[in-house]
């Protein structure tokens, strides 16, 4: 049963859209009364009674969006609702970068598209680019202005041509959506320093240390090291105001139905500047509850309903991404469960996929990972999950005690191991991440790096151990296929599809020095892609190795998103199996997590129908030899299938 839109909601809308065609209107009210209920429902759980002018305000604001929206947006708009799957295709591969560091300017950006193509590339999200505060800015996570791109990097005319560009390159640009905080800078925050009541409200202020401390009592905390705490006293304020991440990231109050138009308004900006994807930033974070860890608040997941409702009415060719690096039972949630089913965002991140791949890196044993992916809630079929091996961000531990102890693990003591091979200190580890945020009170410690730093390729390449530069890239290539392999869509983190080292001047830039994120972070050094194409350089390796993951990943239709990969039973503890059972076949994918031939059973093959399968990435059929095995080389990595479609 769908309810419609109130008739002073609908002749509000039609005086907006006054000047478009009546075909056009026609259309805007078909989408309003399509979702009208999810947006309802949403906003009834986060704003009780005033629900009804919530959306009332937000259909309006929507309007004058649909209104000015560019007519090849609004093409693009019906080509996604034509194909609404098109996030799920295995021709989707996604590559991140900052702009300044990758190419310069949103310009030059642009002049490296060719790049990104023979890369394989679909799917490019930038880096924060929206004006941040001066000085430290958390990498742009401090937006200072919503509505401007930061200067040096070009304007909104700038980021408008560079979506075009893009796009008719068949290149989807994704942004951030920085929801959870603004710059202390931001007007907002100016304006409640500056006694604006109005304001004040936008954020959570409180006058003493009461209810900072009741909150402290179950909150974590991001950065221990730089940002210990949760509260910041600011005198202009008179007030402790939330500050989860640094002290000039100010937590916004999503409990205030201003807050969240404001955002409403911001998303149908980006989407009118060509944005295709908005990452929702830390949304996680956006609803806080005392006695919790404010985390993971089931609001945060009406509020994305409604986002995702109102964005659906104006602009559905924009898509969410969740970024909430939680726990693996609560990340679920994030691409829908339950009443959410269906309704919240497209994409989340598989941050535990990420830690499960470095931790079978690190002890050649699959149990663990074998038993985590396969104890995860099944995900709606059209939600899609973003494979990666890193990104950005630090890495943390999110592996579950009780996973850990269903393979006879302390989650504990396996947590720390992870933390002492990556950084190199575990006997035998040539990895070479650094410890970033350690924990002093939780023992918890997350770890910074590139790809290449934590493969070993970096210890490698110091001692010109050329055997050591081999089992690296092959871990390098091992973990990439992993993700392009899974069946959501992959994303690689600039600067790993080359094997760039950790960047040993990370801390000279200024604002950087206490934040070693920016170890892996390292600029674009074109000299060094330009390596890609001499033949038996590990740029050479890495890169075609890629790119070649990339294009066979696109010939199969098994890896289309919407089904499922299925853990298969371990019968060598080395030898991960996935089985994606698609309607056009099965596909068995096998990795090796060791430096030893491993077995794959006959029988496995034979039951999954792929006793005479063809390995795709290197074109070969499989053999089953007379021990009824068939033999996987050390860090090898088979896609079975029994025929591979000539296009895909
Ligand atoms: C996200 C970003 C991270 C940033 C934080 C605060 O987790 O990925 O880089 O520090 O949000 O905005
Ligand atoms: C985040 C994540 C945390 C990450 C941090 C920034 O939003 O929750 O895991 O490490 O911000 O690095």
């Amino acid at each position: 049963m769908t309810s419609s839109a109130p008739g002073t909601v609908t002749s509000a809308c039609a005086s907006v859209l006054a000047d478009v065609s009546p075909g056009r209107r026609e259309l805007f009210e078909l989408r309003l009364h399509r979702w009208w209920d999810d947006l309802l429902d949403a906003l009834t759980s986060l704003y009780g009674d005033i629900a009804q002018d919530v959306a009332a305000r937000l259909v309006v604001l929507a309007a004058a969006a649909y209104r000015d929206r560019d007519p090849e947006l609004h093409r693009l708009d019906e080509r996604r609702i034509l194909e609404p799957d098109w996030l799920q295709s295995p021709g989707m591969f996604g590559y991140a970068t900052y702009a300044d560091r990758f190419a310069g300017s949103l310009e030059a950006v642009g002049g490296r598209i060719d790049y990104l193509e023979e890369l394989g590339v679909t799917f490019l999200h930038l880096m924060p680019l929206l004006r941040p505060r001066e000085g430290d800015n958390d990498g742009g996570y401090a937006v200072a202005s919503y509505r401007e791109v930061r200067p040096d990097l070009g304007s909104i005319e700038d980021l408008k041509a560079l979506s075009k560009l893009l796009r008719d390159r068949g290149i989807s640009l994704v942004l951030d959506l920085v929801l959870n905080h603004v710059a202390k800078e931001h007007d907002w925050a100016e304006r409640a320093r500056a006694g604006d009541r109005h304001y004040r409200d936008y954020f959570y202020v409180y006058p003493d240390r009461t209810e900072p401390d009741r909150f402290e009592a179950t909150l974590p905390e991001v950065f221990p090291d730089f940002a210990p705490g949760n509260f910041t006293w600011d005198e202009a304020l008179g007030g402790w105001v939330w500050t989860t991440f640094n002290a000039w990231q100010w937590d916004v109050n999503w409990a205030n139905p201003d807050v969240f138009c404001e955002y409403a308004d911001i998303i149908f900006f980006l989407a009118n500047a060509g944005v295709e994807v908005v990452r929702l930033d830390a949304i996680a974070f956006t609803w806080k509850r005392l006695g919790t860890t404010c985390q993971n608040q089931p609001e945060v997941h009406a509020l994305t309903q409604a986002l995702r409702a109102i964005a659906k009415i104006a602009c559905p060719a924009v898509a969410f991404k969740a970024e909430a690096i939680v726990g693996p039972r609560d990340l679920v949630q994030y691409l829908g469960q339950g009443e959410h089913h269906g309704k919240v965002s497209d994409l989340a991140y598989h941050n535990s996929l990420m830690v499960q791949a470095w931790s079978m890196l690190a002890t050649h044993d699959v149990r663990l990972t074998a038993h985590a992916l396969a104890a995860l809630p099944p995900v709606p079929s059209t939600a899609t999950w973003i494979a990666y091996l890193r990104c950005h961000d630090d890495i943390g531990w999110a592996i579950d005690d009780g996973d850990a102890a269903a393979v006879g693990l302390n989650g504990f003591a396996h947590r720390a191991f992870l933390s002492d091979w990556f950084t190199g200190a575990f006997p035998g580890s040539t990895a070479r991440g650094l410890t970033f945020q350690a924990n002093g009170s939780t023992g918890d410690r997350r770890i910074s790096g590139t790809a290449a730093a934590l493969t070993g390729l970096d210890a490698a390449r110091a001692a010109a151990d050329e055997a050591g530069i081999d089992r690296a890239i092959a871990r390098v290539l091992l973990g990439h296929a992993l993700i392009a392999g899974f069946g959501g869509l992959p994303v690689i983190w600039s600067g790993d599809e080359l094997g760039m080292a950790n960047d040993p001047r990370w801390a000279a830039e200024p604002g950087h020095e206490d934040d070693n994120r920016w170890v892996h972070r390292p600029r674009m050094d074109w000299e060094l892609a330009a390596r890609r194409h001499t033949p038996g350089t590990p740029e050479h390796l890495v890169f075609q190795g890629i790119s070649h993951i990339a294009r066979t990943r696109a010939r199969l239709p098994h890896l289309h998103a919407s089904v499922p990969s299925t853990v298969l039973g371990v019968w060598d503890p080395g030898v991960l199996l996935l089985a994606r059972r698609h309607p056009v076949g099965t596909m068995l994918a096998a990795y090796n997590v060791t430096d030893s031939w491993r077995p794959v059973p006959g029988w496995v093959l034979r039951q999954e129908g792929l006793a005479g399968a063809i390995e795709a990435l290197s074109g070969r059929r499989v053999r089953i030899e007379s021990d009824d095995n068939a033999w996987l080389p050390p860090y090898a990595v088979w896609w079975l299938v029994d025929h591979i479609p000539p296009h895909a």
